[in-house]
């Protein structure tokens, strides 16, 4: 089993506002006439969402599962109606078939999403929906500069096992894995994130993408030395802009999967 990713949930919320933008994107897509009674989820994080679908759905059992004890802290705070789980999204296997699944940005943190994918859309009950949002991250510029520059250093050694985010697939192997068991919509979306402060990129990063390989780095100033270098290789394709702003592009994929009757 992979290292357990470390998760910081007031980290994470520094960009709340540009995070929460693709989970409302994804959450009205929701097929209008579905009256879901067992809702789901996966990797939910400090529970926003889920505390959004159970206000949505009053007469829905709504379900948060997260593996990170930190996020459910934060989650079970919000004192939603919603059952807050800790486990693991490639255990899940609830006793009553889910309504709504609703997964935003978890799962590109699991591999093998060929049977993943499958698996949980034949989770759910006839007619039941499958939502899901990944970012597009991994062949980002800012991506591959992250793994460059944790593969070339002191630190090449310590951080050669760390598993970051990992490439999800193409869009149209997502269709070709459901289709056989739900009616499936598919769409992309570039957000073009305005950024302020000195060095935003990096303080998004840490909140999640970095985190595999910062918690590797228990030293002070090695950890310093990494970040210096990280921020030495983007500062050209990722520019603090005269106005101080610095635009960040950032790509995601939905997914929206009805299961057949
Ligand atoms: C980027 S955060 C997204 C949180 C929330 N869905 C949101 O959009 O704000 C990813 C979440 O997925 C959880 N996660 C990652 N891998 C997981 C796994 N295998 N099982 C359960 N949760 C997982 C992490 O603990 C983290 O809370």
């Amino acid at each position: 089993m992979s290292e357990a990713v470390a998760w910081d949930p007031d980290q994470y919320a520094r960009y709340r506002i540009y995070r929460d933008r693709p989970a409302l994107d994804l959450m009205v897509q929701i097929p209008a006439d579905l009256a879901p009674r067992q809702i789901w989820d996966l990797g939910c994080g400090a529970g926003e969402q889920a505390a959004a679908l159970a206000a949505r759905h009053p007469q829905a059992h709504v379900h948060g599962l997260d593996s990170s004890p930190h996020m459910l802290e934060e989650a079970r705070s919000l004192k939603a109606d919603v059952t807050w789980v800790q486990d693991d999204i490639d255990q899940f296997s609830p006793h009553v078939a889910p309504d709504l699944i609703f997964t935003n940005a978890a799962l590109q943190w699991l591999p093998s999403h060929a049977a993943l994918f499958s698996r949980l859309v034949g989770l759910l009950a006839p007619g039941g929906v499958f939502a899901c949002q990944m970012p597009l991250s991994f062949s980002q510029s800012w991506h591959e500069k992250l793994r460059e520059t944790a593969a070339h250093g002191p630190w090449a050694e310590k951080l050669s096992g760390a598993r970051g985010v990992q490439p999800v697939a193409r869009a149209q192997d997502y269709y070709d894995w459901l289709c056989p068991l739900a009616s499936v919509d598919i769409w992309t979306t570039t957000y073009l994130h305005v950024l302020q402060g000195e060095d935003p990129v990096i303080d998004w990063m840490s909140g999640t993408g970095m985190r595999p390989y910062l918690q590797r780095l228990s030293d002070a100033d090695e950890r310093e030395a990494f970040l210096s270098a990280y921020r030495t290789r983007i500062a050209t394709d990722l520019p603090r802009r005269a106005d101080g702003t610095t635009l960040f592009p950032f790509p995601r994929l939905f997914i929206m999967a009805r299961r057949h009757a």
